[in-house]
């Protein structure tokens, strides 16, 4: 087997995906790309790890074929809340580097390309609830604008070049292992690490906002499972996938489940109307048939199984 390369590897998803796939497949098969943030030593002894600029095409190149990678899982991105404070660096990142991406592949005839599109595709005028996967995109936001192209552009590589182009739609991601940086949901990994550590906790969105969520277990299988799919069992490119739904209040009530004295205030910032553009709740049955997506964490198990994580990492 050819090798597997994961850009944004140091970031929230990437950490976790390049840990998963060495575990599948190797660790000398999975070269890690990380940008400006340096690494654990842990990590980096943990296999393959290189330093790459998706913006820099030369050097991205020599990367793909000096290394033999097949498979890239792009995961390097600007996200929303970032985005909209630079959404010039976010068109340049998501855009360019995707673009980039893209022609690499194109070029070198690269197996198959894993990217992860986010549920900003939506924007306001699309049904909030159960959104379906093959909807009207209407994002306001720049990261919403650079997914939707992005999922464009993947899918026109596809249909006029072959390029094996396959992304997922995720909703906000929680992780015990590596701290959320930019995103309009990170207030939910929070409000966990605020908990355990004896913090009262001051969230950016209203006691009632509702966002879909996984727990980033299920995000790196929606991945894999996607990555490994039949191509001739999938009739999409862009898939939905769902996990679970709760408001801001009721994942504060399920930490205070085992942590009975937390206490939550709401200060809802310029955050709150990213949030609300975005579903409360996906269809995902496209997923569910194509390649037999199931998620398997809700928010009683999530809950348990992150507080004692960070119990573990934070109260020393
Ligand atoms: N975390 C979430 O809640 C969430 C939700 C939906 C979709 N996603 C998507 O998942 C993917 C990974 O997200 P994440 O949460 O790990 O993001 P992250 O911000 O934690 O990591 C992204 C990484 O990209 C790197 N990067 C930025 N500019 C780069 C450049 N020019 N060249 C190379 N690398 C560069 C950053 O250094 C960072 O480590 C992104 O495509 C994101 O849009 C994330």
């Amino acid at each position: 087997m050819n090798a597997i390369l994961v850009t944004g590897a140091v970031g929230q998803i990437g950490t976790e995906l390049v840990q998963a796939l060495r575990k599948k497949y190797g660790k000398d098969c999975v070269i890690a790309a990380g940008h400006r943030t340096k690494p654990t030593k842990e990590f980096i002894d943990s296999g393959p790890f290189q330093f790459v600029n998706v913006l820099d095409r030369d050097q991205f190149e020599k990367m793909i074929v000096n290394n033999d990678i097949d498979t890239i899982y792009h995961m390097a991105s600007i996200l929303s809340a970032v985005g909209e404070m630079n959404p010039q660096l976010c068109y340049e990142v998501n855009m360019s580097g995707l673009f980039n991406v893209l022609e690499v592949a194109r070029i070198h005839k690269l197996e198959r390309l894993i990217t992860a599109s986010s549920i900003a595709v939506f924007g306001s005028g699309v049904p909030r609830d159960n959104t379906p996967n093959d909807t009207i995109l209407l994002p306001t936001t720049m990261y919403g604008i650079t997914k939707v192209a992005g999922e464009l552009l993947g899918t026109y590589y596809f249909r006029k070049f072959g390029v094996d182009y396959r992304s997922v739609r995720l909703p906000g991601i929680i992780s015990s292992e590596t701290m959320p940086a930019g995103g309009t949901t990170d207030y939910s990994v929070e409000m966990y690490c605020a908990a355990v550590e004896g913090r009262r906790y001051t969230c950016f969105v209203r006691e009632d906002t509702v966002l879909p969520m996984m727990y980033m277990p299920d995000a790196i299988k929606s991945l894999m499972d996607l990555a490994e799919a039949a191509g001739s069992q999938l009739k999409h490119r862009i898939f939905n996938v769902h996990s679970m739904s709760f408001s801001a209040g009721e994942l504060a009530d399920s930490i205070r489940e085992i942590i009975p004295t937390f206490v939550c205030d709401y200060k809802p910032d310029y955050r709150q109307a990213i949030a609300d553009s975005w579903p409360r709740s996906l269809d995902d049955s496209a997923a569910r048939e194509e390649w037999n997506w199931e998620p398997t964490f809700d928010l009683t198990r999530m809950t348990e199984d992150t507080i004692e994580k960070l119990r573990r990492k934070l109260v020393k």
